[in-house]
Order: C-alpha cells, then structure tokens, then sequence
C-alpha cells in the first residue's frame, strides 16, 4: 500500500541505503534527534530489530523502478547512499541504472531534495572507476531535475566502514607490509561522526544543488592511518616500501591475506591512485561541523565498537544480516564468536542454575584436566591460573573473580559474561544467556574473542578444533546437569546446537 502524502504522520525523510555502514548510522542518529524516518532496503527483513519502532522500513529495489514508489511518496528529503560495491556484477553499470531509476521516482513523488554521499576526488584529473562512478552518480541523480545536495568524502573511519575494515585487518595480521606507491598518497579521513553530522546539516540548506567537499582536520598517506591504528592497538609494524607492486598485485595478496574483504577491497585499491583531500572549504562555511583528526577519529571508532560489543547480545548479532560467518566462528568487527544453543526440557532457573555454580571446585562440566593444564601454563607465564576459585559456591557477583575469569555482567537467571584475564594474545569473553521457550529453557553459549595482530589470530583459530570440543561439551555437561542437577554423565542429553 502506498502511504498517504497528505498523512503527517507520515515521515518526511527517507533513507536508502540503510542496511548499509553509512545508512544504518544516519539511521540511528536520525531517530535520535526524533525524526520520524523511513528506510527503503532490498530485504527488509535485514532491518527487523535493528531501526526503532517508530520508523517505517519499506521494500524497494534501484534496479526495478516499479517498486519505488511507496518509498518515496511523501517524502521530502531523501538520502541517497546506494551503492552496489558489494554486487558481483559491474558496480559502475548497477550505480548508473540505479540512480536513474531513484531520481525518476523521486521526481515523479515531488521528492525537495535528495542528498547523495559520494567520493572525493579531482574530476579535472583522470580517476579510477570507482571515484568516476561515485561521480557520475551524483550527476545522474541531478539530471532527474530533483535539487541534488552531494557531499565528498575519502576514507569514512569508523568501526564498519569497508575501508576502515580493510585498513585494520592488514595492519592485524601483517607485521611487515610490502607496501606499494598507492600507500603513499594522500588522503583526508573523515570520522563517522562528522559525515553524520554533516548529512544531517543537509536538511537546515535550500533545496539547490550544491556539491560540497568534506574531510577530516588531517591530510594524511594511507601509510600514516594504518600506522596511526598500530600504535593505538600497541602493535610494531613495519612498512617497506617496494615500488613494483601495482594496485593489482597488491589487491591479490590482499585476497589472500584478508579473504574476507578481497572482492571489494580489490575494487577499493584498485580506485586509489590520485589523492583525495578537500580542495575547498565550502563545507566549513556552510555547515556548523569541525572535523576530528585522524588519531581522535581513530580512538573514537575503537570506543564506539567497545561499547556495541558490549551492549550486545553476541546470539543475536550472529542472526542479524552483519555478521560474518566462516570456519572458526562467526566474525562481528574484528571479534570471532563462537555461539552454540541448546534446548532444555526445564525452567529458566533450573537451566541457569549450573551456570551460575560454574568454575572453583565444581569444574567446567567437561575436560575440567584441559581447564586446569591451561591454568597451569597461565601461571608459567606469569597469569593468574585456576587458582582463585569463586567467592561463594553458589553466589555470584559483578567483579568477582571466578578462576581466570572476572564477572563482568550478571543478571540472575538470565544472562552470565565472563572477561579472561589468562595471559592471551587478545581479550576473550565467555557469555550464557537462557531464555524461555515453549516447554522449557534455551541455553545459548558464547565465547567470544578479541585477537591483537598476527598472534592472536594464530592462537584463535590454531586452537580452535580443541576449542570447539571444549565449547561444545561444557554446553552438553551444562544442560545434562540442568535436567538432573544430581546426576553425572549419564543424564538425558538436551538437543544443542552450534548457530
Ligand atoms: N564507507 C566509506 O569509507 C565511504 C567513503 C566515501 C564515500 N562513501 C559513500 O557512502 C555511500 C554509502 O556507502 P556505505 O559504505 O554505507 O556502503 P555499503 O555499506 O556498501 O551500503 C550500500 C547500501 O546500498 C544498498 N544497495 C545496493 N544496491 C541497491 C539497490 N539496487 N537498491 C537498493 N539498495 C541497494 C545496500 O543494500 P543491501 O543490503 O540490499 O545490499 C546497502 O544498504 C556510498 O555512496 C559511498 O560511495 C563511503
């Protein structure tokens, strides 16, 4: 059904795009500032939990015109961030049809403005593909006759953003760098804050078209962020720089090092060949925004995934559309979680009771000789060990300590996380949560993990086939003692599960 314009109740803002880095951060800071907000996504479903009730989420597709037209009825600013980086196909052809078909719709609805993020760049000077795409869009979209507000940015630094990501899974796993000229030149981060507050300024201008150059306070080679991120995360890197290595061969050993990011990182290193810094300072007269510099924007970023990790339910991250997965877990940033559930056939607190009793004299329900060799190589290396037991059998606290573990969440019956302090090349967190569920109590088990450089990652995932029996058969003795607090190994087993 197409919303009623003359409804205002209605949104006036729509946002495209908002599955997206940049789209799901305009998002939440939109629906901050009470803005009564629509969403316009693929699948709308990816959206489910992640936007407030209040905001509308609508179906709709750039590349099939027909379904625009609920999105953008009513509307009078839409934010335009598409953008088909992620498509198989060619991403310049899919930007172009999309665009078109956007403005059209938006046209045709008497859409005011569309504000559209795309990417610095001197177009006097050849560019790549990419940046000629990002470009070319912004034109596209003023041909359909719709006042165009297009803002430039290089590098967005934030904890999500493609390049970013890309930055720092490099820097994570690579102690040396091979790096070639493209790491030479200049760019001007922005933080994520600053284009969301400059996105957000779009809606006080008149509906004109304008283009407006934005950058963070310092110009910087792309050598200097990834050094910038190493000395943040307290990692010694080296950089060597090699004049033969074109953008080509570098986005290969970029497949290998970081198969994850390959297909667009690919797209991205291969776009970087001029600098992208701001030329003019439109920007700063016409929006009340004083960008952050590269270290704040790099901290900040780091902050802001500290306090996401936090505040989320690892079980449910892993269902939502964003995370990762792959052998040795699934990936969420840069943490890896292994999340396994199991249903058992008893009450919340009967299913949390051995979770809360768990570690000091009871043991770990399973390989409890595995527990404690690991204790006593932790205390060869100069860590805590096993040997601080709990507090109290059966009460449990925030900041007890519990074996080489601290308490770092509590709430009785439901949810129990645990923050490592055994010597690792990381930070690690062990996470139950029980839920109610028809004739019973799931348990969902997770063991989250945090790895600094190389080493960290060799230790994740070289140790994660006995991990994964470990997690796997703490969950089981978990359950089977929740059915039978008194039994031993025999008890009935419950139905578990690795999500
Ligand atoms: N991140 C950066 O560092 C950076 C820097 C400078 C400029 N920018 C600009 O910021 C804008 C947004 O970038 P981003 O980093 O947020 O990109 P992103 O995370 O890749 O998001 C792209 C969004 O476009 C949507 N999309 C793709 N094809 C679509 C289609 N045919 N119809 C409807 N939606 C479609 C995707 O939806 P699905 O979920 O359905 O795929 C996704 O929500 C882009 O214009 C980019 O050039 C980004």
């Amino acid at each position: 059904m197409q919303p009623d314009a003359s409804d205002h109740r209605q949104p006036r803002l729509l946002v495209t795009g908002a599955t997206g880095y940049i789209g799901g951060r305009l998002v939440a800071a939109l629906e901050a500032r009470g803005h009564r907000v629509r969403c316009m996504a693929r699948r709308p479903e990816h959206l489910t939990g992640r936007v407030a009730p209040a905001t509308d989420v609508v179906g709709g597709d750039c590349l099939r015109p027909e379904t625009l037209g609920a999105a953008v009825a009513g509307i009078e600013t839409a934010f335009y961030l598409v953008h088909s980086m992620g498509s198989t196909g060619r991403f310049e052809d899919e930007d172009r049809r999309a665009a078109r078909h956007f403005g059209e719709a938006a046209r045709t609805a008497g859409v005011s403005k569309i504000v559209y993020l795309g990417g610095l760049g001197d177009s006097r000077r050849e560019l790549s593909p990419h940046l000629r795409s990002r470009h070319e869009t912004g034109e596209i979209l003023r041909q359909s006759g719709v006042p165009v507000v297009e803002l430039r940015a290089s590098i967005i630094l934030g904890s999500g953003s493609l390049s970013f990501e890309l930055i720092r899974a490099l820097v994570e796993r690579l102690p040396i760098m091979l790096c070639p000229k493209w790491v030479r030149i200049e760019a001007q981060p922005i933080a994520i804050e600053d284009v969301i507050a400059y996105l957000e300024g779009t809606l006080a201008l008149p509906a004109e078209h304008r283009i407006f150059e934005i950058g963070g306070a310092d110009r910087v080679s792309y050598a200097d962020i990834m050094l910038e991120y190493a000395r943040q995360r307290g990692l010694r890197r080296r950089l060597i720089f090699v004049p033969v290595l074109t953008p080509r061969l570098s986005s290969l050993w970029l497949g290998l090092t970081t198969p994850v990011y390959a297909r667009v990182g690919r797209k991205l290193i291969e776009s970087i060949e001029h600098p992208t810094v701001v030329t003019n300072d439109d920007a700063l007269r016409a929006f009340p925004v004083r960008p952050m510099g590269l270290a704040d924007a790099i901290s900040r970023a780091m902050r802001f995934e500290e306090r996401e990790f936090a505040a989320t339910r690892w079980s449910d991250a892993v269902s939502s559309a964003g995370a990762e997965r792959s052998w040795g877990g699934v990936q969420f940033g840069s943490r890896l979680v292994d999340v396994r559930s199991a249903f058992v056939p008893v009450p919340r607190a009967a299913a949390f009771a051995p979770i809360r009793q768990i570690g000091g004299t009871r043991g770990w329900y399973y390989g409890n000789g595995l527990w404690r060799v690991r204790g006593a190589l932790d205390l060869f290396v100069g860590g805590v060990g096993l040997r601080r037991g709990r507090r109290h059998p059966d009460r449990i606290g925030v900041g007890d300590a519990l074996d080489f573990w601290r308490v770092e969440a509590y709430e009785p019956d439901r949810r129990l996380r645990l923050r490592a302090e055994m010597k690792l090349p990381g930070r690690a967190w062990l996470e139950f949560e029980v839920k109610d569920a028809e004739g019973g109590s799931t348990i969902t088990q997770s063991a989250a993990f945090d790895p600094v450089g190389l080493p960290g990652q060799l230790y994740w995932y070289g140790i994660y086939p006995l991990h994964r029996r470990v997690f796997a058969g703490m969950l089981a003795g978990i359950a089977r003692r929740a059915v039978a607090p008194a039994a031993g190994p025999g008890a009935p087993a419950a139905a578990a599960q690795n999500r």
